[in-house]
């Protein structure tokens, strides 16, 4: 009489598998904090559950709500947002211009909430801002404004001078230095608030919504020459902005703020190809207005997402070509992210059966990453 042997393999098997999954959730769900410590930098900034309130006199006002975040040395790291989200508040914890209500902002491993105010004052030097409204003073000439940080830090006059001189020709505006600021254009005073918060080498410089009184060109040239100092001195950035396009043309990586809280984080490209909460697709995903009227359309419908290896327009044309049918490109926003490719098309299938298999399979074969979508989430995007 044979008897049964119990698979224990099969116990330990299962045993091994739940635990590796159960360590891989963990991972992803830590995946910051195992990025830092591989990394093995130390965070320029630490945020430990930073929450501010504000008490007005018949309310309170959360403004940022418990937010964790760290900022490695060297990045430029967006933070995005709409308006009211808590953006300003939160760069203010930065440099405690605001004080927190609760939670550690811990600068360059000092806790700020900890230094007394000339400790404070000292740690500021190394932590620049420039702002949408250009705070230069009106009465003074391009080079006194730049002068003007060193000058409240005693430097000595010559070495201000010198320094001021310096910077002004990093940012392009060597030959402005006796002009006055109201002879500038708004892309020129940016240039020179830039210059003044570089005068006295700053460890990370915040920019909060720096190009958002600027019109698209004059943005691209200011983001350039972010970029460059950013690579030249290696210098940390913090980008606060209501603009995706300000966050895909420089960051690194990017925060996105809803409501006071940390919707998400990660790399741009990350975020971009495809964001999960509903506060990063309304950052991302084209607008309802760029839709095409399409409610009548009952076909299906695919997302296609261009995550750097494919571009975009080809991909149609040769499907079309390729497969003979006729694929209606509801909405798209593509664009090219530090270079490559990126974004999303929405597009509606033909309505025959075997037309739609053709075309799915063309896509399939490209290695091109789509999911058919409902038409709620179409039209809600
Ligand atoms: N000093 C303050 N007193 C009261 N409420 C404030 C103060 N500063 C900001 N808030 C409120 O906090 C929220 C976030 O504001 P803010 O940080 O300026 O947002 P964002 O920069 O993203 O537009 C808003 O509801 C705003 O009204
Ligand atoms: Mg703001």
């Amino acid at each position: 009489m044979g008897h049964i042997v119990y698979p224990y393999y099969l116990l330990f098997i299962s045993a091994i598998s739940i635990f590796a999954d159960i360590l891989l959730k963990y991972i992803r769900k830590r995946k910051e904090w195992f990025i830092y410590k591989m990394s093995g930098q130390t965070a320029l900034f630490q945020l430990k559950n930073v929450s501010k309130v504000f008490h007005t006199k018949d309310s309170e006002v959360r403004a940022v709500d418990d937010i964790s975040l760290d900022i490695f040395p060297s990045e430029i790291f967006g933070i995005i947002g709409m308006s009211g989200a808590g953006k300003s508040t939160l760069v203010r914890t930065l440099n405690r211009l605001e004080n927190v209500t609760s939670g550690q902002v811990i600068f360059d491993g000092q806790i700020l909430g900890d230094l007394s105010s000339k400790e404070l004052r000292a740690q500021r030097r190394s932590m620049a801002m420039i702002f949408q409204s250009f705070n230069l003073l009106t009465q003074k000439t391009v080079l006194a404004n730049v002068m003007l940080p060193m000058k409240i830090a005693h430097v000595p006059h010559k070495e201000q001078k010198e320094r001021a001189l310096e910077m002004l020709k990093v940012v392009g505006l060597e030959n402005k230095a006796t002009a006055w600021p109201a002879q500038l254009s708004g892309g020129q005073r940016q240039r020179v608030a830039i210059a003044r918060a570089l005068a006295m080498n700053p460890k990370v410089l915040l920019c909060d919504e720096a190009t958002s009184a600027l019109d698209p060109k004059i943005t691209e040239e200011i983001l350039s020459l972010l970029k460059d100092i950013n690579k030249k001195m290696n210098l940390t950035i913090v980008i606060i902005t209501h603009e995706m396009s300000v966050v895909e043309k420089i960051c690194d990586r990017v925060a996105i703020i809803s409501e006071g809280r940390l919707a998400e984080i990660g790399s741009v490209k990350e975020i971009f190809t495809s964001p999960k909460t509903e506060a990063a697709k309304h950052l991302i995903l084209p607008a309802e207005k760029e839709l095409n009227p399409f409610d009548i359309t009952d076909r299906r419908c695919i997302r296609i997402v261009f995550d750097g290896r494919e571009a975009s327009e080809p991909l149609i044309a040769n499907l079309v070509e390729a497969t003979g049918e006729k694929v209606n490109i509801l909405c798209a926003n593509t664009k090219s992210v530090g270079g490559v490719g990126f974004g999303q098309m929405i597009v509606e299938l033909p309505s025959e059966d075997d037309a739609v298999e053709r075309v799915l399979q063309y896509i399939r074969e490209k290695g091109v990453n789509f999911h058919e979508v409902q038409l709620e989430e179409v039209k809600s995007v």
